[in-house]
């Protein structure tokens, strides 16, 4: 059952505000009396918020890929509001292509914003959520993780890594009051693909007809998503707002679909292959049938 106390005026801390999903939430926060923490990599794009919002808004300068910035915009935004109550890992970005030809610095790239940015702002973050013993932390995953698509293997695997910490991290923090997130947008009309989004070109003409049907499949998509970033930022707020926060929380009826459809892939796969999955044990040693590994 989603369960929701009445919440006092939070302080958000959201990475990437200047566009799409942040500035939605941003918006919306604002619009509801609540305090944010408005960062971008060009603070002058989120100037007109502040302006709006004097009392309630408050902008830093934050590139997440640049480890000094962001702990100085944490150490920021406690200065200014005394307190980080909600954090938002939104920031982030796709470098699409083929896996065989993605050069290693445009998958490291692709790390350094979408999985060590993260990192880096909820090491920032968290010893003072652990102090106070409160917080949440809302992860921006993606539909992507259940459905890496052919040319999409680089921007899957840096969100699959992100659920994997996300996780971890709600393990390791329960104890201390801290809620962890991951959210899962399926297709929303944010300006991801003008904005965030590189597909690189193929070099071998094996690989031509992927690469030229992924850029049809995006010219097509544009302004025609279905999400509407306004309800995805009402949806997280639910979600902090809950006394009984779920893991994971994927948006859009395409995210539900995908997951739905994950779980009976890997169902059918299981059962098919359940026997030699099973039988690899050593024989004198009886594996028990709930065993979970740790
Ligand atoms: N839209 C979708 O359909 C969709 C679906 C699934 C997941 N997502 C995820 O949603 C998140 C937000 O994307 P969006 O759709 O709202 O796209 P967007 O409108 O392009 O917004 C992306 C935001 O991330 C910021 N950003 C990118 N690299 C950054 C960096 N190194 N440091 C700080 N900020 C950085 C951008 O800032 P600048 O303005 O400076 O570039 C911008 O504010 C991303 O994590 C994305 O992977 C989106």
């Amino acid at each position: 059952m989603v369960t929701s106390s009445v919440s006092r005026k939070r302080v958000w801390f959201i990475t990437g505000s200047s566009s799409g999903f942040g500035r939605a939430l941003a918006e919306t926060l604002l619009d509801r009396d609540e305090r944010v923490v408005l960062t971008a990599r060009n603070p002058h794009q989120v100037e007109d918020l502040t302006a709006k919002f004097p009392h309630n808004a408050y902008s830093v300068e934050l590139d997440v890929t640049k480890p000094q910035q962001v702990r100085e915009a944490v150490k920021q935004a406690i200065a200014y509001f005394g307190t980080i109550d909600v954090l938002v890992n939104n920031a982030g970005c796709e470098v699409a292509g083929v896996i065989e030809e993605v050069s290693d610095e445009a998958v490291r790239r692709q790390f350094e914003t979408n999985f060590f940015g993260v990192l880096e702002t909820l090491r920032a973050v968290l010893p003072h959520m652990r102090q106070q013993r409160s917080g949440h932390i809302l992860n921006i995953s993606s539909i992507a993780s259940f459905v890496p698509g052919a040319g999409g293997g680089i921007y899957s695997s840096s969100k699959l890594a992100l659920e994997g910490i996300t996780t971890s991290l709600a393990r390791e923090v329960e104890p201390f009051g801290i809620k962890v997130t991951a959210v899962e947008p399926g297709s929303f009309s944010t300006n991801f693909f003008m904005n965030s989004y590189v597909l690189i070109d193929a070099k071998n003409q094996d690989y031509e007809p992927l690469i030229s049907d992924i850029r049809q499949r995006i010219q097509n998509l544009i302004g025609n998503q279905p999400g509407d970033p306004k309800k995805a930022a009402l949806a997280m707020i639910k979600v902090v707002n809950s006394d009984n926060p779920p893991l994971r929380l994927p948006l859009g009826a395409d995210t539900v679909s995908a997951i739905e459809g994950a779980i009976e892939f890997i169902k059918t796969e299981l059962d098919a292959w359940k026997e030699v999955s099973r039988n690899t044990a050593f024989d004198e040693v009886v594996v028990e049938e709930n065993h979970v590994a740790k």
